[in-house]
């Protein structure tokens, strides 16, 4: 088995999981769910072979699946949460040490812009592109600004 389908199996990622849908059963906004996680996995895919950085499959899809795991106990500090709650996973789930502070590290920096090819990078560029503006019931309300939303499929 990959260990990114360990991750899936692992206790402490289900019990965040379910807190963070718990959490959000009324968001009206964009919501921090399996299906964001795996959509931002898949676009970090495309988004490394479209540029040969050839990241592994198995790291991108750890990063994706747990860069918002933070929000299952806070909102504000998520990335800081999120990476210490991801240590110990990834742990479990068979990930070395190098491989965990580099995964940990672009949940950390994931909240910022930066223009170099790195995990971080495509983790923010995937994380944003994800999102449905397109189709989006909230717009009126979202904090996005308008030219940062993103209007067409690109992924
Ligand atoms: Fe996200």
């Amino acid at each position: 088995m990959q260990r990114y389908n360990k991750i899936l199996k692992n206790k402490d990622y289900i019990k965040a999981l379910n807190l963070i849908e718990k959490n959000e059963e009324n968001r009206i906004f964009c919501k921090h769910n399996l299906e964001h996680f795996l959509d931002v996995a898949r676009i970090s895919y495309i988004l490394s072979l479209e540029n040969n950085l050839n990241i592994p499959k198995d790291i991108l899809y750890a990063t994706s699946l747990l860069h918002d795991l933070g929000r299952a106990y806070s909102g504000k500090d998520h990335d800081v949460v999120g990476a210490n709650l991801s240590t110990k996973i990834l742990k479990e789930c068979g990930y070395l040490c190098e491989e965990i502070s580099l995964i940990t590290s672009a949940i950390l920096n994931h909240r910022q812009e930066n223009n170099e090819n790195s995990l971080s990078s495509i983790l923010y560029k995937a994380d944003k592109i994800s999102r449905q503006c397109y189709k989006c019931k909230a717009q009126k309300d979202c904090y996005w600004e308008k030219e940062k939303r993103n209007e067409f499929i690109k992924y």
